[in-house]
């Protein structure tokens, strides 16, 4: 009976309505049937993001957002329902189910730093296909609400990046004495604009992917016939 009572306590937390996270759940399904049932590469000079530069990189760029800390903290605190909070030990649950800390399956998170290199290695590829963009037709120089898509894609994209942890680590993980180093330091001031960024670093997490899901529903629109490009200028080179 006990045992019971308990599992319907988990059961109950686990469809507990978070709409931040089901959301992205579902986005994420509905994404993962659309790539591969539907898989949209290209279409008229627009690369869909999920396939850049190749499909086959997607394990690692899954992997990459799932051990981000931002991912973390909205699957522990709103799925797993523990540690709610740092140095918070109570589980707000009444099942006694045992923290184990990241162990087992999600000491994956702990290679969060070296799929964070993979995802570094990848950026350039964006910017790469909204320069194909602007020059698919050959002699042409064109400008598109597609291109202006793909811009802010790369952009958010590297805005979640280099806001990274791990690039915090990269870049000041060496040093011994921060405050020992002197104001004009490179170091010093690359790891200062770093940490105006990394503030900003779950927001830049969820927003990167929802713009990524919706360039990917743009590309599909387009190909299903729907209106929804406009050419701001063309000119020839
Ligand atoms: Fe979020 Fe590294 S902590 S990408």
């Amino acid at each position: 009976m006990m045992e019971n009572k308990r599992r319907l306590s988990f059961i109950s937390e686990l469809v507990e309505p978070n709409w931040r996270f089901w959301s992205l759940v579902v986005i994420l399904l509905l994404s993962a049937g659309a790539l591969f049932l539907y898989p949209v590469s290209e279409y008229q000079g627009y690369v869909d993001p999920f396939y850049s530069p190749t499909v086959l990189v997607l394990p690692f760029i899954a992997l990459f957002r799932l051990s981000c800390y931002a991912y973390r903290k909205d699957y522990h605190r709103h799925v797993f329902r523990h540690p709610m909070a740092c140095l918070n030990d109570e589980r707000m649950d009444s099942s006694k189910r045992k923290y184990t800390g990241e162990t087992g399956f999600f000491a994956l998170n702990n290679f969060h730093r070296y799929f964070f290199y993979i995802g570094l290695a990848i950026l350039p590829f964006f910017y790469y296909d909204f320069y194909t963009s602007l020059v698919y037709e050959s002699g042409f120089f064109i400008f598109r609400v597609g291109s202006i898509l793909l811009l802010v894609n790369a952009l958010l994209l590297t805005l979640w990046t280099i806001s990274c942890h791990a690039f915090r680590h990269l870049i000041g993980g060496s040093v011994d004495c921060y405050s020992c180093l002197s104001h004009g330091s490179g170091v010093k001031k690359l790891f200062n604009g770093q940490s105006l960024l990394n503030r900003y670093h779950e927001q830049f997490a969820f927003v990167s992917l929802l713009v990524v899901v919706a360039v990917d529903l743009y590309i599909r629109a387009l190909m299903a016939g729907w209106p929804v490009d406009f050419t701001f200028f063309k000119i020839a080179i």
